[in-house]
């Protein structure tokens, strides 16, 4: 019974897990994210610049990093992309062009706050007995939206 209940735990784990990580169709992913190859074209020339230094840690290698010290540059540039894809935006919703460390925007400083709301909530969620296994990422609320809506239109 128990190792029925292991199975069962690691077959849903794994459909999960492939939900998760299946690349989306691409026409619904450029209706949804308008500005995806605006985003990957300014990560190809920053991953240009970084060239045999891809595993260093982000903070090794820019200026004003606070919180993703030590995510390997390539994973930090990833992490960017996934940014603006969770809000549906490009770099420039956050960043001031080509000025990356600059901090003038708001929404800079508001998204080092969202990533600490995140693990918090990703914390009580762990606490909320059976599902252990789920988690909240920016898009579980943004949705390929700045703004989160509270209702359905
Ligand atoms: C939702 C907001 C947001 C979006 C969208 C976003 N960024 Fe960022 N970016 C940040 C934040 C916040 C930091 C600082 C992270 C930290 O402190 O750990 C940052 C830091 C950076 C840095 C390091 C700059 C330095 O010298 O300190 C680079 C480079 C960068 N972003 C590139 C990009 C690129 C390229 C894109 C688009 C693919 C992008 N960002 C999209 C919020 C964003
Ligand atoms: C629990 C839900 C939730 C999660 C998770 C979440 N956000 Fe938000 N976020 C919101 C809400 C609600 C607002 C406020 C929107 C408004 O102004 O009405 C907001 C506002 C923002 C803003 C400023 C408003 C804007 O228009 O730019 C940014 C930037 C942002 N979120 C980025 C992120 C990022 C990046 C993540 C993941 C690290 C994230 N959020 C995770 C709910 C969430």
């Amino acid at each position: 019974m128990k190792a029925l209940l292991t199975f069962c735990a690691v077959v849903l784990l794994a459909l999960w897990l492939a939900d998760c990580t299946a690349p989306k169709p691409a026409a619904s992913a450029a209706a949804s994210d308008p500005d995806a190859a605006g985003r990957a074209k300014i990560i190809e020339s920053l991953k240009r610049d970084i060239a045999g230094k891809e595993n260093w840690p982000a903070d090794s290698l820019y200026e004003n990093v606070k919180v993703l010290k030590t995510l390997s540059a390539e994973r930090f540039l990833g992490v960017m992309d996934r940014w603006g894809q969770a809000l549906g935006v490009g770099c420039d919703h956050c960043h001031v062009k080509n000025e990356w460390a600059s901090e003038v925007k708001p929404e800079k400083a508001v998204t080092r706050q969202m990533i600490e709301l995140t693990t918090r909530i990703n914390k009580d969620l762990k606490s909320i007995g059976g599902i252990e296994e789920a988690s909240v990422s920016c898009y579980t609320c943004h949705r390929g939206e700045a703004t989160p809506r509270r209702q359905a239109k």
